[in-house]
């Protein structure tokens, strides 16, 4: 199949367009809110030790088999060992999962920037979250803000990959970090601050079991895919159009800090202001997807000219989840034109109606189907839990796998290697391919049932 590759046009481009793969809800949404959940500051040391390890290696592997294969997801698994084009499959089908509901709770971010913009942001922060319950338990608001932001996620495919993500990005991620870093140290300086800081950033193992050590490990390695767009071809599909002469350790390594960066500045803003707004009550703390919508509007209440603060917050949000939620769409319809041999257009109509069918499942499990369960779970929760805690671990096991006992390190070594004189971390990434990652996978696949052992 004759397809000309589209590729970035500087190294800064594949660098911010992947950056804007990863930095998005899941760092300023996600991150925070299991944070405060799961016991603040061992979240953030676990968190930290595994980003700059396997989360680092693990970045290198996927950039380097996309650029060496130059395929997108579901063969470039395939070209590099025939047997593992099931890899490729389940890879491609994480996306698949992710963008409906992630194009939903980018809906709701949608929302609320409408609700600063046109003068409502006050009504955004009552202090029993009755705003934010009252709007996901609707049927009609959540799903036309969910069709828009499905919408501006198409557009911005449909004009091609660097006039769509890399100028978006390049404006974007530098206003992103300025916002987010003003805001926390604003939020820093109000009452009560200063203990959510310390719960936030010293690890207290004093409390910690060892139940509620795995589950923290578990959750923040989950984080980590999500949060780096790992595990589900995306970094794979970004490879593919990364140019010969960037170097790969450094671009993962990088995206990697860049990514850590603006999730630990984004708890540094919410888990204070939890303490701030509730003095740390146990319940604000697990308050768990809907700590964002509830924090930040009651920080930009205590400040002057706060909504106008609040407008332009979630402008940069809504951006952030864009470009991420434009890698996901991009990589699926990338994923059905190769398969199916079919143009981008059509490839990428399909994929809108995907988003848009199962997207209202996660719309509705909040309102009129909103006792309907999977496992337990409301169909947001349940696509969350199922690419987090099983696809994922599952592709990055196999990854490990197919790149230590098959196509051997040197694979990705020759690739890292080309225009540089060292692989830097060969070391650790030897260890973390071969050894700590593949592990940690499956403590996180059988952690249900260490979990019950353990009591
Ligand atoms: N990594 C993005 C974020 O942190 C979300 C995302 C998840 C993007 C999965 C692509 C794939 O929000």
């Amino acid at each position: 199949m004759e397809q000309k590759k589209e590729q970035f046009g500087s190294k800064i481009g594949f660098i911010l367009a992947a950056a804007g793969s990863a930095v998005g809800l899941g760092n300023i949404w996600r991150f925070p809110y299991l944070a405060a959940r799961d016991g603040g500051g061992v979240f953030l040391l676990v968190y930290i030790v595994f980003a700059l390890t396997f989360g680092f290696s693990l970045l290198v592997t996927e950039i380097a088999i996309g650029r060496k294969t130059g395929r997108t997801v579901i063969t470039a698994y395939k070209t590099v060992k025939k047997p593992f084009a099931p890899l490729g499959i389940l890879a491609a089908l994480v996306p698949v999962i992710i963008v409906p509901y992630y194009c939903v709770i980018g809906g709701w971010v949608l929302k609320y920037l409408v609700s600063y913009a046109t003068g409502h942001g006050s009504e955004a922060a009552m202090a029993d979250g009755s705003y934010f319950t009252g709007f996901i338990g609707a049927v009609k608001e959540p799903t036309i803000f969910f069709i828009v932001f499905v919408l501006l996620t198409a557009v911005s495919v449909l004009l091609g990959v660097q006039k769509g993500i890399e100028r978006v990005s390049k404006i974007m991620m530098p206003a992103l970090l300025v916002i987010i870093i003003a805001l926390a140290v604003y939020t820093l300086t109000l009452d009560g601050a200063m203990d959510g800081l310390k719960y936030y950033v010293l690890p207290d193992f004093s409390k910690v079991t060892p139940k509620m050590l795995l589950k923290t490990a578990v959750d923040a390695m989950g984080q980590l895919f999500y949060s780096t767009s790992l595990a589900m071809g995306i970094m794979v599909t970004y490879g593919s159009y990364m140019r010969k002469e960037d170097s790969i350790e450094k671009s993962a390594r990088q995206i990697g800090i860049f990514d850590t960066l603006v999730a630990v500045i984004a708890g540094m803003i919410i888990v204070p202001a939890v303490f701030v707004f509730s003095g740390g009550d146990a319940d604000a703390i697990n308050a768990g997807p809907s700590l964002m919508f509830i924090t930040m509007p009651s920080i930009f209440e205590t400040i002057p000219g706060g909504h106008i603060i609040g407008a332009a917050f979630f402008v940069l949000v809504a951006l952030a989840a864009l470009t991420s939620s434009i890698s996901l769409m991009e990589t699926v319809a990338s994923i059905i034109s190769e398969k199916f041999n079919i143009g981008r257009k059509i490839s990428s109509l399909i994929t809108l109606v995907v988003i848009l069918t199962i997207g209202m499942l996660s719309v509705l499990g909040y309102s009129i189907w909103d006792t309907v369960t999977v496992f337990g779970y409301q169909f947001l929760d349940f696509f969350d839990f199922i690419s987090n805690n099983i696809m994922m671990p599952v592709v990055a096991f196999f990854t490990c796998i197919l790149v230590s006992c098959f196509a051997k390190i040197k694979f990705i070594e020759d690739e890292v290697l080309i225009g540089e004189d060292k692989f830097k971390s060969k070391k650790l990434y030897l260890v973390m391919i071969t050894a700590v990652a593949p592990v940690c996978m499956l403590l996180i696949l059988f952690s249900p049932l260490i979990m019950k052992y353990i009591g």
